[in-house]
């Protein structure tokens, strides 16, 4: 057992003697848990390979399982990547600082811990005011995946990485709720047409509109990108799919009568069985799902019904995790 040190910063103005706290535990060679705006993330010295496999010790995440490195600036980009490309460059231009994840040709100073062994390194620059204060005063890239055990939802609030990873992490940053609440869009640069490797709220279309046509996913992005083999995001609880409205009902008339106990996640009011969550978009169920999800394994619910949402925009990410979650 670690004893962990729990620091509260506020978003908006983070205090840099708290900062120094946890970026002193960083270079260290600890761990410490960071809000960003789309999950919580379990940090590490991202060019320590020490520091890097307690991350994976800490979340019991499979080996073969690459890491984004978390950059607060441009000019970081060059110590850990190369053949950076025109695109690359637009895209970075337009969505840096925000939850786009690139991956680009790694350099040597990239331990083979955080690429898994790949020649190739994902680089993301987080649009969160913790997190690029605290990168920036540690003044190397922080490693991080999403600070939850490996195949539990992803944290979206400090208490969630908290029932996770307390004991096991030097520090856990409480900032709040994140505000996107689904993990970031990887696309990979390597390939003369980028290639999505998981779709996140940076959308096709945003991307599209800057570069021109990209690769969607296919078959063998679960080689490319090994975290797409795992299953993820997944609840205690059942997660059942319901197409339309009128299945929705059907499934809930069914378990109610088999007296088990659900929840309902819907985008209009329910007449017969109350709506455990109400989404009023796709942004709305996005910052949501994660901690629904959570609360659906605290409740003792055993199956959560979901209406599915059209697959597009932001929508072909949240059915991307919800998918996921689904697979018995
Ligand atoms: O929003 C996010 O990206 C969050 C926050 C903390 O930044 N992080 C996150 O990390 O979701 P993680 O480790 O849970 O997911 C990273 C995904 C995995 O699917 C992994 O396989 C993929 O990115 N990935 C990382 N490096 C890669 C690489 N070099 N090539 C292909 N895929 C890579
Ligand atoms: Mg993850």
């Amino acid at each position: 057992m670690k004893a962990t040190k729990i620091i509260k910063i506020n978003p908006e103005n983070p205090d840099l003697k708290l900062i120094k706290q946890a970026a002193e535990i960083l270079k260290s060679g600890g761990l410490c848990v960071f809000p960003t705006e789309t999950v919580y993330g379990l940090g590490a010295n991202g060019l320590n390979s020490e520091s890097v496999k307690q991350i994976f010790i800490a979340k019991g995440r499979p080996a073969d399982n690459p890491l984004i490195l978390h950059i607060s600036n441009r000019s970081m980009i060059e110590q850990i990547a190369s053949d950076i490309s025109p695109k690359a460059e637009i895209l970075m231009d337009k969505f840096m600082p925000g939850p786009l994840a690139l991956v680009f040709k790694k350099n040597e100073s990239v331990p083979s811990e955080v690429s898994a062994g790949l020649t190739t390194v994902a680089v993301r620059m987080p649009a969160n005011k913790i997190a690029l204060a605290l990168i920036e005063e540690c003044g190397f890239p922080i490693a991080a995946p999403s600070a939850n055990i490996s195949g539990k939802p992803s944290p979206t609030d400090a208490e969630h990485a908290i029932d996770d990873l307390f004991g096991k992490v030097d520090c856990i940053i409480d900032g709040g709720p994140t505000n996107i609440g689904i993990e970031s869009t990887v696309l990979d640069m390597t390939y003369e047409v980028p290639q999505l490797l998981r779709p996140g709220n940076v959308t096709i279309n945003m991307i599209e509109k800057e570069i021109g046509r990209i690769e969607l996913p296919k078959n063998n992005s679960e080689i490319r990108s090994p975290g797409m083999k795992y299953k993820h995001y997944a609840p205690k609880a059942k997660v059942i799919i319901a197409e339309n409205y009128d299945e929705l009902m059907q499934l809930a008339q069914k378990y109610h009568s088999e007296n088990v106990k659900f929840s309902l996640v819907c985008d209009r009011p329910t007449k017969e069985f109350e709506c455990t969550f109400l989404y009023k978009s796709n942004e709305h169920l996005a910052a949501n799902l994660f901690s629904i999800f959570r609360t659906a394994d605290k409740n003792k619910v055993e199956v959560i019904i979901l209406k599915a949402v059209e697959e597009d925009g932001l929508g072909l990410a949240i059915m991307n995790r919800i998918k996921k979650a689904a697979i018995n």
